[in-house]
């Protein structure tokens, strides 16, 4: 495969002309850093400015009836960062709207695809069916094209935190970068009410007066990181609270390559679920951490005025081995700040939140090992990624090859899958469809009674989990979600019946 060329916006070009003119006049006349919200934007080339805005919600989509029936256009034009015409979106915004769905309904979405570039639709993690016109990620959705979607939401699915994004092989990381993704919740109607309940959805991005920025070959071997790292498209928004408020964040890690270390200064986080399951027992820890593609569900309780720091930490990476000289991460961004009002108070007792499904425990009918592979050039067969010149992602030695069935599961079948990672990057294992206990891994981690969606696997280490193939029977995949590795070929496909 050869590099792809540039995605450029679709804008006219006489309109993308005249946004590169009038940031070079920025430029030019002393400007460093953004352009000041509503012109057009320069490249930034020093600190870039917090915002200082207060935290915005994407738009609503509920159900009602037993149906949710959207229509999502993906297309450039969508504001980041409070910059105009850079970034994609879904109906012009980025994230895209919330879709909120109940267990039983079914889930209309006629997609647009308004890009130059094909796309389609992935619910990550929901447990719906990969076949059809459900959350099938082998349906390619050409430019100028539509396609219905038919999701239908089992009536035992869990309550919790989802999200959306484009899953078309060779263009996903692209397309999250610029913009395209959005959070999905599957609403109860026996939660605790608490005083806020917010959707964070976090993801980053390099903009330049053309659009999104593209990523070069060392940058997608690594995982591309952008320079902004933004919480619901808002660089460093103000996140509004009373004091002796209950707050629920659902925190959705969607940077393309990020493994994030959350942390709010002066408050424990209490941790109620993760990857849309809610947990047992609530757990309070001074930070939380994502790896891409992973949710938490968190409660606030501030309980003083004043204004506090969200404060991301990102993993390092690639910092060994063939990948010297091309360490990123390591860093501390903020992310927001909380600015609470009101007279001290002491925080209330927490609520319960009904939990969700437990995992299978007992025997296993089957056991599997797979080998995350980074190989030079001719190293694996099924040929080259896109990842660059030389480079090729795999698991067992392959390439992603949509045609070729990995692995064939009887459905009902509990698996206990062994993933070895020899690579000298950690990689964030996912699944679609069949959620999966984390077992046990080369640090000596206990199990974790839960299920998840998307777990890390250390640079030469291993995790051990267990599987359930109890239902929903279909062809779908799982890839590491740094999503250039993805891109690269680190998929393959999976067929459950
Ligand atoms: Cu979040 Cu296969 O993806
Ligand atoms: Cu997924
Ligand atoms: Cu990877």
């Amino acid at each position: 495969m050869t590099e792809r060329a540039r995605p450029g916006p679709t804008v006219s070009r006489r309109q993308a002309l005249g946004l590169i003119g009038v940031g070079a006049v920025a430029v030019t006349a002393g400007v460093t850093g953004w352009a000041t919200s509503g012109t057009p934007l320069a490249r930034p080339t020093g600190p870039i400015p917090p915002t200082g805005e207060s935290l915005r919600t994407p738009a609503d989509l509920t159900s009602s009836r037993g149906r949710l029936a959207v229509e999502l256009t993906a297309a450039p034009g969508a504001s980041l960062a409070g910059y105009p015409a850079t970034a994609w979106g879904y109906n012009g915004s980025s994230p895209g709207p919330t879709l909120r769905v109940r267990p039983g309904d079914e889930l209309a979405v006629r997609l647009r695809n308004g890009l130059d570039q094909p796309t389609n639709l992935h619910t990550h993690g929901l447990r719906v069916s990969a076949e059809g016109n459900s959350d099938n990620p082998f349906i390619h959705i050409a430019p100028g094209q539509v396609f219905d979607y038919r999701i239908a939401i089992p009536t035992a699915h869990p309550a919790g935190t989802f999200w959306y994004h484009p899953h078309a092989h060779g263009h996903v990381a692209d397309q999250l970068f610029a913009g395209l993704a959005g959070a999905l919740i599957v609403d109860a109607s026996d939660e605790p009410a608490v005083s806020a309940d917010r959707v964070l959805l976090i993801t980053d991005t390099t903009l330049t007066s053309a659009g999104p920025a593209t990523a070069d070959t060392t940058s997608r071997m690594v995982g591309r990181q952008g320079e902004l790292l933004l919480l619901n498209g808002q660089h460093q928004p103000v996140i509004p609270a009373a004091t002796g408020d209950l707050q629920r964040w659902r925190l959705v890690n969607a940077t393309t390559s990020r493994t994030l270390t959350l942390r709010l200064d002066a408050h424990p986080l209490t941790r109620i679920a993760l990857d849309g399951i809610t947990l047992p027992v609530a757990t309070t820890d001074e930070t939380v951490r994502l790896a891409p593609g992973n949710r938490a569900d968190v409660l606030v309780r501030p309980e003083r005025s004043g204004t506090f720091t969200l404060a991301a930490t990102t993993d390092p990476r690639g910092a060994m081995g063939m990948m010297a000289g091309a360490a990123v991460g390591g860093e501390t961004q903020p992310l927001a700040a909380l600015a609470t009002s009101g007279p001290a108070r002491t925080p209330s007792a927490l609520p319960t939140f009904p939990s969700g499904p437990a995992p299978v425990t007992g025997a296993t009918t089957g056991a599997r090992r797979l080998t995350f592979t980074m190989g030079m050039g001719g190293g694996m067969s099924g040929g080259m990624g896109s990842g660059g010149p030389g480079m090729s992602f795999g698991f067992d030695g392959r390439s992603f090859d949509p045609a070729r069935t990995d692995q064939i599961v009887a459905v009902g079948a509990v698996e206990e899958w062994t993933l070895t990672n020899p690579t000298p990057m950690a990689h964030p294992f996912h699944l679609h469809v069949w959620p999966f206990e984390l077992l046990a891994d080369s640090a000596g981690s206990p199990p974790t009674g839960t299920l998840q969606d998307v777990v890390l696997v250390p640079a030469g280490g291993w995790v051990r989990l267990r599987i359930p193939f109890t239902a929903l029977p279909g062809r779908s995949v799982y890839h590491c979600h740094i999503l250039d590795h993805e891109d690269a070929g680190m998929m393959a496909t999976i067929t459950v019946g």
